[in-house]
């Protein structure tokens, strides 16, 4: 049984999980929260699942090590590798594993042109095919595997005429076309104006974070794990296993962005 003053464990290949822990300390502020990126293994998106898989069930088993009382897998990578497997590890677990938001965005355009953008892992994994089937319905949902995208947030690159070059390059093709763009990948956020700019403000934007935030809170609320206490001002530990002082500069940068 959990312990209701334990922290909850947010977890990244990187430093993209932030876009899902800003969320979270806005529904939750009151909360501690273990941010812990793997930027030295990072990008997860282009490994193999088994070596994803691995770290992520190592990092999650160190997070039970360390008492956390509910678990966020703030990477859409590593939940397509993992977290079915985590929920087999701890069954009670409040344990929430972010996926790409087709299901909003098919909502509001249930016949519309929706392009998924995420890791190469993500767009070949079965979870994401499974969520296409489940609830495209009659949308034209289009994936998009961005290579190499992830590396401009983690240099902290999110606003240069580099990051512009290469998301024209990739989105180009589809201008015009579109009526949403599902952010598959936690580090996306960080370039959302970015998209906006190339894309063309009509494009809506759907991202994972604030579902995410909502679905952690209700489980541990149903554990009886929430704290009760909503006045206090939660505590932020990060640690990265990229111990670097531009890591740390750059999470704190990102979280206020
Ligand atoms: N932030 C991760 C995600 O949401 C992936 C980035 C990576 O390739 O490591 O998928």
């Amino acid at each position: 049984m959990g312990n209701v003053d334990a922290p909850i464990a947010v977890f990244d290949s990187g430093l993209g999980g932030v876009s899902v822990l800003r969320e979270m300390i806005k529904v939750m502020p009151y909360e501690d929260m273990y941010y812990f990126g793997d930027s030295i293994n990072a990008p997860y998106g282009t490994k193999s699942l088994e070596q994803v898989r691995e770290l992520t069930i190592s990092h999650v088993e160190r997070f039970m090590e360390m008492g956390a009382k509910g678990v966020v897998v703030a990477c859409n990578t590593a939940t397509s590798a993992a977290v079915r497997k985590l929920r087999q590890m701890y069954p009670t677990l409040p344990l929430v594993g972010i996926e790409p938001a087709v299901k909003p965005a098919v909502e509001r355009f249930p016949t519309g042109n929706i392009l998924v953008m995420a890791t190469p892992m993500t767009i070949r994994e079965e979870k994401l095919h499974r969520l296409i089937e489940r609830f495209g319905g009659d949308a034209n949902v289009i994936p998009l595997a961005c290579p190499g995208l992830m590396d401009f947030v983690e240099a902290g690159n999110i606003d240069s005429p580099e990051i512009y070059g290469f998301l024209r390059d990739i989105l180009d093709p589809y201008k015009g076309q579109l009526d949403g763009v599902v952010l598959g990948c936690t580090h996306y956020p960080f370039v959302r104006r970015a998209i906006e700019d190339i894309l063309g403000e009509q494009v809506a934007i759907f991202d994972g974070g604030y579902g995410t935030s909502k679905e952690i809170k209700r489980r541990l609320n149903e554990a009886g794990l929430l704290r009760k206490d909503t006045q206090r001002k939660g505590e932020i530990i990060f640690e990265n296993s990229n111990n670097s002082q531009q890591k740390r500069d750059l999470f704190w940068k990102l979280l206020n962005y």
